[in-house]
């Protein structure tokens, strides 16, 4: 299969920061993408449906002419947020989820949550008003080992939230471990999860390949072979809870290779050809559409897309920088070739 043509996909987990470098990013998600969930980790946060809906307008005047493409937004969580700005943002037709961060867990995290059980009030109008909860599944205690982070995560935290909250919509986003995807699998099927191309795509070798690789540095970091491949075996396997979210998450290159520097990996320019490597080479492709195209559409209740998109198997090279609103910034494999195009 040298041509594959399925439904235009959604990304259901985004980074597009603000100002020039939100304009300079904003195209190469829109090239590929119908919508996308925007993530609302900006300084100060996304706290208010009034303040999404300025920032949505923002990304819209970013969509190049002839494209279409809809942002939904997302609220950060935080421990002052009222239960009627959940009223409200359910009412919202373009506010489609809140963000829980455990408190320093990663890129602009200060704000977000010390104790779970202090936003509870909040969760509990979240589940009245069936608007999804994305967590950020990683705990923060510098005692837990950083690569233990996720599984500790769903220990003392996810059981306890689905207990509580049974009828609750819930994405653990960006998996890493065999952990998630076996606890995932086994709950209900208000938990979904989202999965990103670098974590199908690379182990944690790639973070110490010759040396430090600060382009290879994320959160939740990038775990052994063993849990990159049971990520695969659940993005091609057919299962509706599991599908698209690249986290893709622009840095400066100066911010990433820095003394101390910044999580986040630029995926977006060719994100939609990455994950077809991945499919590809699981021989997998059969699967492809429902994991980029379908089942986070139907997680989220909205409406499948009608467009498509055709990747060819065609070699295509990445830059070695690209332009983040006046300075550079590394993509994904930059210098190399990803092995599918879109067209
Ligand atoms: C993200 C960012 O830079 O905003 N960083 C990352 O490593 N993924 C935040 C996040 O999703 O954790
Ligand atoms: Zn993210």
């Amino acid at each position: 299969m040298d041509t594959l043509t399925i439904a235009r996909p959604d990304d259901w987990h985004l980074h597009v920061r603000e100002g020039a470098l939100l304009k300079s990013v904003v195209p190469d998600t829109a090239g590929q993408f119908a919508r996308a969930i925007i993530m609302p980790n900006l300084t100060p946060p996304v706290v208010t449906v009034d303040r999404a809906l300025a920032y949505r307008d923002e990304i819209l005047a970013a969509v190049p002419p002839g494209a279409t493409f809809e942002p939904l937004m997302t609220l950060y969580l935080t421990e002052d947020t009222p239960p009627n700005e959940i009223q409200k943002a359910a009412e919202c037709p373009h506010v489609h989820a809140v963000k829980l961060y455990p408190a320093g867990a990663t890129t602009n995290a200060a704000s977000g949550v010390r104790d779970i059980k202090k936003v509870y009030p909040v969760i509990e109008a979240m589940e009245k008003y069936d608007l999804p909860l994305l967590m950020h599944g990683e705990v923060v205690d510098s005692e837990i080992d950083i690569f233990d982070r996720e599984a500790v995560f769903i220990d003392r935290h996810l059981s306890p939230l689905i207990h509580h909250f049974p009828k609750l919509r819930m994405v653990m986003e960006h998996i890493t471990t065999e952990n998630a995807v076996t606890f995932v699998t086994e709950q209900p099927n208000n938990l979904a999860a989202t999965i990103t191309a670098h974590h199908l795509l690379l182990n944690r070798n790639a973070m110490f390949e010759g040396g430090l690789r600060p382009h290879h540095y994320c959160l939740p970091l990038i775990k052994r072979e063993r849990h990159r491949h049971a990520l695969v075996k659940a993005a091609t396997s057919g299962n509706p809870k599991f599908f698209l979210g690249t986290d893709s998450a622009p840095h400066p290159k100066g911010a990433k290779e820095a003394e101390c520097g910044c999580a986040g990996i630029y995926t977006a320019r060719h994100a939609l050809a990455f994950y077809a490597e991945v499919f590809d080479r699981a021989d997998a492709l059969a699967q492809f559409e429902g994991f980029a195209s379908f089942y986070g559409a139907d997680f989220y209740g909205l409406p499948r897309n009608e467009d498509s998109v055709t990747l060819h198997r065609q070699v295509v090279d990445v830059p070695e920088t690209v332009d983040f609103g006046g300075v550079a910034g590394v993509p994904l494999r930059a210098g190399g070739q990803v092995a599918w195009s879109v067209s």
